[in-house]
């Protein structure tokens, strides 16, 4: 008999999990307390925007295998249980706030079948796996936890969770490691690397990938600096950097830096975690890596005040791009977005362009001019900023957006523009990290 799965909390890592699962061919059912949320998906429609996800939900609610409930008894069936619940960052705190979890696992509780098997894929800090096993031999001994980190990308998220390039799991015994290979068989079978862990280990190794992650993208942007500084070009020196096999060239993209629901907050979460058990100093160098992050936002800035003016007060400034990356409606903690909210706020007339992420970003910061048009937005211009690089922005025509602006000044936030095009057709054309 095929296993019988339940996600819990179906926002991007829930969702995507539930429908991938599905597609693998369990039966899976999906539980969320947004009553919205459940009536949206079960219809197969897909709350946000995800390349791929919304064809694939729709497919596996159509053809049965998947549902949604707002009722955690509905998971009573279910022989392996994924916790996809969210773990923001505490509101008085660098800490991750771990209600959702606990929350999810006590809701459970009550109705988890003998000998199945609860699995944690949320991002939380090491120790709360043994936490909430403590709690569970009290609350639902007949259920064993494992620890089982998810390592998606938004944009990606069905190709990261189907064809990911490692899966981990941390577990305490050998069945419970069996159930989650009976689970995951489709994807072990494609070659996928497997690595057995301890609790604290798998808990450790998604907060520390994505650490490593923060630290590449803030090494290149303290070289950026350094660049502006000595007058060299750090998109080439990360070029040259990059073809060392040892260096690698991805995430060495220079510009505004990182944002989103998961590099901020898990470094902070880290930090904080290392703190409570004494290892503070080990990730010291994790508060440079968030003040190099942040000062990314405001040297784009120093850069808009030093080419306009120190008073911003009679300049018209457009932001293509409010989302945190491309491929995405999520404006969480996205560097566009606050740099377009801080020139507000510093008197600039700002109107925001994005593909997809208008909706997000006028729930966040409702005073912000949007235009669904970049032609509708450009109209007279003093400065165009370039801060988050959906491909449709490197593909405008700077000739035919030069004739809208009063000013042909753009500055590249992300460095994906092809600078000899603007120039050629008359543009001023800066990009952080490039001094010429
Ligand atoms: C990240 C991790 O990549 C993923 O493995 C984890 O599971 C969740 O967190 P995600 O938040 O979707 O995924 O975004 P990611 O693609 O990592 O980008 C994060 C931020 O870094 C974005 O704001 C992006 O614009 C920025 N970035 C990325 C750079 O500024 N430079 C780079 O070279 C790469």
């Amino acid at each position: 008999m095929a296993l019988k799965l339940s996600v819990i909390g179906c926002g991007y890592l829930g969702a995507t999990h539930a429908a991938c699962m599905s597609s693998l061919g369990f039966e899976v059912v999906g539980v969320d307390t947004d009553q919205s949320k459940v009536e949206m998906l079960s219809k197969g429609e897909l709350p946000f925007y995800e390349p791929g996800l919304d064809t694939l939900l729709a497919a596996e609610i159509s053809n049965g295998r998947l549902t949604f409930s707002t009722d955690f008894a509905t998971v009573a069936d279910a022989d392996v249980h994924f916790i996809c619940v969210g773990t923001p960052q505490s509101k008085d705190g660098l800490a991750a706030d771990l209600t959702y979890v606990k929350a999810s696992v006590s809701a459970i509780a009550p109705h988890v079948k003998e000998g199945s098997l609860i699995v944690g894929k949320s991002t939380v800090p090491v120790g709360t796996a043994q936490l909430l096993r403590d709690q569970l031999a009290i609350s639902a001994p007949q259920a064993d936890l494992a620890w089982n980190p998810e390592f998606l990308r938004e944009g990606f998220a069905v190709e990261d969770t189907l064809t990911p390039n490692r899966l981990v799991v941390g577990v305490t015994n050998d069945r419970a490691e069996v159930i989650l290979k009976e689970v995951y068989k489709p994807i072990i079978d494609l070659g996928t690397p497997w690595i057995r862990a301890d609790l604290p280990t798998a808990e450790l190794v998604k907060v520390a990938a994505n650490s490593f992650l923060a630290t590449k993208i803030s090494f290149i942007n303290a070289m950026a600096e350094v660049c502006e500084a000595a007058g060299g070009d750090v998109t080439v020196l990360a070029k040259a950097i990059g073809y060392d096999p040892r260096i690698g060239n991805r995430f060495l993209q220079a510009g505004i830096g990182f944002g989103g629901g998961c590099l901020p907050k898990d470094i902070r979460a880290f930090m904080a975690r290392a703190e409570e058990l004494g290892a503070n100093q080990a990730l010291e160098f994790l508060r440079e890596i968030d003040a190099i992050n942040i000062r990314a936002r405001k040297r784009m800035i120093d850069v808009v005040r030093a080419d306009l003016s120190d008073d911003l007060t009679q300049y018209k400034i457009v932001v293509l791009g409010a989302t945190f990356k491309p491929d995405s409606d999520d404006v969480r903690d996205s560097p566009a977005l606050d740099i377009a909210a801080q020139l507000q706020a510093a008197g600039a007339t700002v109107v925001v362009h994005d593909p997809k992420g208008i909706e997000p970003a006028r729930k966040r910061f409702p005073n912000l001019d949007y235009q669904e048009k970049v032609v509708d937005a450009v109209k007279g211009a003093d400065a165009i900023l370039h801060l988050t690089e959906w491909k449709e922005y490197r593909e405008l025509d700077p000739s035919v957006i030069g004739q809208l602006v009063k000013s042909k000044f753009i500055i590249d936030g992300r460095n994906m523009l092809d600078r000899n095009k603007w120039r050629a057709a008359g543009w001023r054309f800066h990009a952080l990290g490039r001094t010429d």
